[in-house]
């Protein structure tokens, strides 16, 4: 089989490091994949949203089976498009793909379904927002409608802060169109877990379950970023949570958007708050996570070329989906700055075993030499028998990835740790 899969991230390179142990798997293109998933697929020099160059480049090279892994394909529509050519795919269609392209749609499903989350107000006016904000109750979460790279989200402490965060979406556009609509939310408090599921529309099979670790410096501080590095399990999502949040969570999510006539077929991320009432959904995307896949994958023990294509044809309730009874931890290494400025085109390299455990995220190829050229540059996870091994085998195995200015946290997993003790 020739499988195409869209993006360039250390999650791209996590599918296709699974993808490829299917012995039917002959060829792997990445488009635009990066110059590290080049050791693993032959990468096109397309761009992950230019879709109709990606229909082309399908279409002449008889793909038999796609994978669009990133956000702004999927909202942009990659997979009808595929689809109306009969390449088959993984990922939802635009139409249910919206379910992380508009805050404010996925807020009205929940409410509309009674799926527990945050009470919200929806505004594209900002007068009225602001003036919704003089008597709103603070802590207050500021949110831009659209794809923000993550970022379209405030938490603000005060009134002024607020404001400021609205008047900055709405009036002077800082996420551009994205803002022009926002959903301002109740604040939450609890442990955070990321629950990925594979679903054909119809059933949901959930992944193990994973904790990222948003900002960018040691005990949660500083800025907001992609992910810095990951855990999994997450030990706060017990067996009772999970029957829980299948119940009350998983399954209405998928039912309530076949019943809106946009069946969700693909990856569905579940970012969760285990709130003192109960888990509530913090929000929806309509993809694998990023760096989740790369604590994810390498626990699944069963065949992901498999499962995709079950969650493509329908047949995801009689198809295995298990995961290694193990503890696995991702630990980002960043150019320093990020996820603010940085310097790019340091040369980057690898022992041979941190290689293996290595996925890259951003570096690419020059006269055969790895240059840094991104933020995020490595994600480096280790596989162990208990969640201490696991983060002890990662920091040691990411010391063999080298590149000037690189920057890790040093806590990856303690939160987790200290939550087992
Ligand atoms: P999001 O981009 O929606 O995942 O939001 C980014 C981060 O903001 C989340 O991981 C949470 O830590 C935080 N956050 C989002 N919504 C809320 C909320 N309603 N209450 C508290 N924290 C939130
Ligand atoms: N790591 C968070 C995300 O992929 O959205």
């Amino acid at each position: 089989m020739k499988l195409l899969v869209v993006g360039g991230g250390g999650r791209e390179h996590a599918i296709i490091r699974s993808l490829k142990k299917n012995p039917d798997v002959e060829t792997i293109y990445a488009a635009p994949g990066n110059g590290g998933i080049a050791q693993d697929a032959i990468c096109v020099p397309i761009g992950a949203t230019e879709i109709e160059k990606i229909v082309a480049f399908a279409t002449e090279n008889k793909i038999d089976y796609a994978v669009v892994a990133p956000d702004d394909p999927l909202v942009l529509g990659c997979v009808d498009a595929l689809e109306e050519k009969g390449i088959p795919c993984f990922g939802p269609r635009a139409n249910a793909a919206i379910i992380e392209g508009s805050k404010a749609f996925s807020k009205n499903l929940m409410k509309k379904y009674g799926i527990p989350t945050a009470t919200y107000e929806i505004f594209t006016d900002l007068p009225k927002a602001l003036e919704y904000l003089e008597t709103a109750p603070m802590p207050t979460v500021v949110k831009a409608d659209g794809l923000a790279l993550g970022k379209g989200v405030i938490i603000a402490q005060t009134r002024e802060e607020a404001k400021q965060a609205v008047t900055d979406m709405m009036a002077n556009a800082k996420f551009g169109k994205s803002g022009s609509t926002v959903v301002i939310e109740e604040f939450l408090t609890g442990p955070e877990v990321s629950v990925l599921a594979f679903t054909d529309g119809k059933v949901v099979r959930p992944m193990v379950s994973s904790m990222d670790h948003k900002r960018a410096g040691d005990n949660d501080t500083g800025l907001n970023t992609g992910g810095m590095g990951t855990i999994a399990p997450n030990p706060y999502y017990t067996e009772d949570i999970a029957k829980q949040c299948m119940k009350e969570i998983f399954l209405p999510t998928i039912r309530a958007m076949k019943k809106e006539k946009r069946t969700f077929k693909g990856c569905l991320y579940f970012g969760l708050m285990l709130t003192p009432n109960g888990p509530k959904v913090i929000e929806y995307n309509c993809r694998f996570g990023d760096p989740e896949t790369q604590v994810v994958l390498p626990l699944l023990k069963s065949d992901l070329l498999t499962i995709m294509m079950a969650c493509t044809n329908g047949t995801l309730a009689k198809t295995p989906v298990r995961f290694a009874k193990k503890h696995a931890c991702c630990v980002i290494k960043a150019s320093k700055g990020y996820p603010e400025s940085y310097k790019k085109g340091y040369k980057l390299s690898m022992s041979d075993r941190a290689a293996r455990a290595t996925f890259v995220a951003g570096a690419k190829l020059e006269n055969g030499k790895l240059l840094t050229a991104g933020g995020r540059v490595t994600g480096t996870t280790a596989v162990r028998g208990t969640l201490e091994d696991a983060i002890t085998a990662a920091y040691r195995l990411s010391a063999g990835v080298k590149f000037a200015n690189a920057y890790s946290r040093s806590d990856i997993g303690q939160k987790a740790l200290a939550a087992k003790k």
